[in-house]
């Protein structure tokens, strides 16, 4: 297998707008940013995700963007960007940025032009199409809710959006508008950018018929989705990307790729896949529901570890994948994969060291490192999350109550990862000094990275020993490049794998149930390599309390 430069990397992603506000406006910024490069530094992150900092309205907290060549200025300035970019290059990191082509921004010039002249040039920038009978032309429901199709004021046709009505799709079928995007990406590609985070690609390939589904909800609709996985040929349009713009700079890029037909994985992320990698979401899609989130399933452990077992299988196969616990749209991975007596300091850490020391590259997303959890939301009003207030609805017509349909929401609201990240027990936790444009977790008093700095065996200092240990002359070769071989699957509440090469054999073993368990040691030991109950030898059995977790080099 050919080397890359980014095989061996760590990396995290940034929410602006919650991440550290510097001017009192309730906002995160890139100030906030370049100022804490050298926290991510010392927390071992060799790239750094921007979710969208482009010109936006907002609507879907910026993947709506209204200039691709602008920097919002509720974040900052270009020069501010730059210096972003020279500040992290200056320590040896690597900037990327989200890329959402699938759609733009009602307020983009293209979409206005063509709401303008609906029969010109830049209609066809978008799919405008005839309805059917005083219908919209197909049945298809939007990602975000109601119809994909919304009327182009002053005519008979319709526009699609496969996400908000103020996200517009654009038509990857023009070479006009491809080559416009190419000539973006190229851009930000010469101004220094490593590579980008690219947002819901597998949709940009329509079945330009768009046939009617059979319904699938009381709204006589079937979800969207079902139409982009009726259609081949989105690889055509991935190659054509990659060869005009990434591939020319060799950037990382890292893909939101749901909905892949059997089969395609190497074509995706292989040697010369379209992509350097695409995140996998496997354990995310255990708890989708099959309505909304009202009826989505809590993730059984058993499960969820057979999941990705079969996940690190099946991808070792083809390349890499990005591992995350969580990201902008998940709720919080402590919240969600730990039952409850597991959220604590010792339960956060197996979980981290589980998820990162898989083979891929590991995203860890802010304020995982503190450990940051759900927030409590007492009315739907305390939302912001344009997703959140539609499966709120969806649960209410479902006949939840309005307690009960809070509830699904707090368990899977994307606003709990988007809570303000917590630096202190000060007001606001220190995110900002003005009023945060969301609320901050109740909890940032007990947990936040300032009292973290100073307690030796907290989260954080953990989470930096893990990512040390990942990336340790000694251990770099096997974490990123040996073999996943799971081990004690049939032990229950044992999560436990090995990373091998021709040099090393590691084991990682986690105890994520309530009582003590022993483990018999196929291997010898020749070293505890990190443990987050402060142990220092182990004998021929292996004991693991409760929410344990110990990393072992093996002979
Ligand atoms: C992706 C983003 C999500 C956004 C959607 C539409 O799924 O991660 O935040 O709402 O695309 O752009
Ligand atoms: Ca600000």
């Amino acid at each position: 297998m050919e080397r890359k430069w980014w095989h061996d990397k760590v990396a995290y992603q940034i929410y602006p707008k919650s991440f550290l506000d510097t001017n009192g406006d309730g906002i995160g910024d890139l100030r906030g940013i370049i100022s804490k490069l050298d926290y991510l530094k010392a927390l071992g992150i060799d790239i750094i995700w921007l979710s969208p900092i482009y010109k936006s309205p907002f609507v879907d907290q910026g993947y709506d963007i209204a200039d691709y060549y602008a920097i919002a200025k509720e974040f900052g300035t270009m020069e501010e960007f730059d210096e972003l970019l020279a500040e992290a290059k200056k320590r040896d990191m690597h900037i990327i940025m989200d890329l959402v082509i699938n759609h733009c921004s009602d307020k983009h010039e293209w979409f206005q032009k063509a709401l303008a002249d609906p029969e010109g040039e830049y209609a066809d920038y978008f799919y405008f199409r005839e309805g059917k009978n005083g219908n919209p032309p197909s049945n298809y429901r939007s990602y975000f809710g109601g119809s994909c199709w919304e009327p182009v004021p002053g005519t008979n046709k319709y526009y699609l959006h496969m996400f908000a009505k103020e996200q517009p799709d654009l038509n990857w079928e023009n070479p006009k508008l491809r080559q416009e995007l190419y000539n973006m990406v190229n851009w930000w590609l010469e101004k220094g950018l490593a590579g980008f985070r690219i947002d819901a690609i597998i949709n940009i390939k329509k079945n330009l018929e768009f046939p009617d589904f059979e319904p699938d909800g009381p709204d006589g609709m079937a979800g969207c989705w079902k139409m982009v996985e009726s259609v081949e040929g989105v690889g055509e349009f991935l190659e054509d990307l990659k060869k005009n713009t990434f591939q020319k700079h060799d950037a990382f890029t890292v893909a939101e790729v749901f909905n892949m037909k059997e089969g395609e994985l190497p074509q995706f992320i292989g040697e010369d896949g379209h992509f350097s990698t695409i995140f996998d979401f496997s354990a995310h899609s255990l708890s989708d529901g099959e309505h909304g989130w009202y009826d989505a399933v809590k993730v059984d452990f058993k499960k969820w570890r057979e999941t990705i077992v079969n996940s690190q299988l099946e991808v070792q196969k083809a390349g890499f994948e990005a591992n995350i616990i969580e990201n902008h749209d998940e709720p919080r991975g402590v919240s969600r994969f730990l039952p409850e007596y597991a959220r604590t300091p010792a339960g956060t850490k197996m979980l981290g060291t589980v998820s990162v020391l898989l083979r891929g590259i590991p995203f860890i997303y802010q304020g995982q490192e503190i450990g940051m959890q759900n927030a409590v939301w007492n009315s739907i009003e305390e939302y912001d999350d344009i997703s959140t207030k539609d499966q709120y609805h969806i649960a209410r017509e479902a006949g939840l109550s309005d307690k009960e349909a809070l509830e699904v929401c707090g368990r899977m609201s994307r606003d709990n990862a988007r809570t303000p990240v917590q630096w202190s027990d000060k007001e606001h936790a220190g995110f900002t000094t003005g009023t945060p444009w969301l609320k901050v977790n109740s909890n940032y008093k007990e947990i936040n990275v300032e009292s973290q700095e100073k307690d030796e065996d907290s989260v954080l200092n953990y989470y930096r020993k893990l990512t040390a240990l990942r990336k340790s002359p000694e251990y770099k070769e096997v974490f990123t490049y040996g073999t996943f071989v799971p081990e004690y699957e049939s032990t229950d509440n044992v999560m436990a794998y090995y990373r091998v090469d021709e040099e090393k054999r590691m084991l990682i073993a986690a105890n994520f149930g309530t009582e003590p368990v022993e483990l018999k040691l196929n291997y010898p030991v020749k070293k505890v390599a990190l443990s987050n109950m402060k142990k220092s030898q182990v004998g021929e059995k292996l004991q693991l309390e409760s929410c344990e977790v110990i990393v072992l080099e093996c002979m």
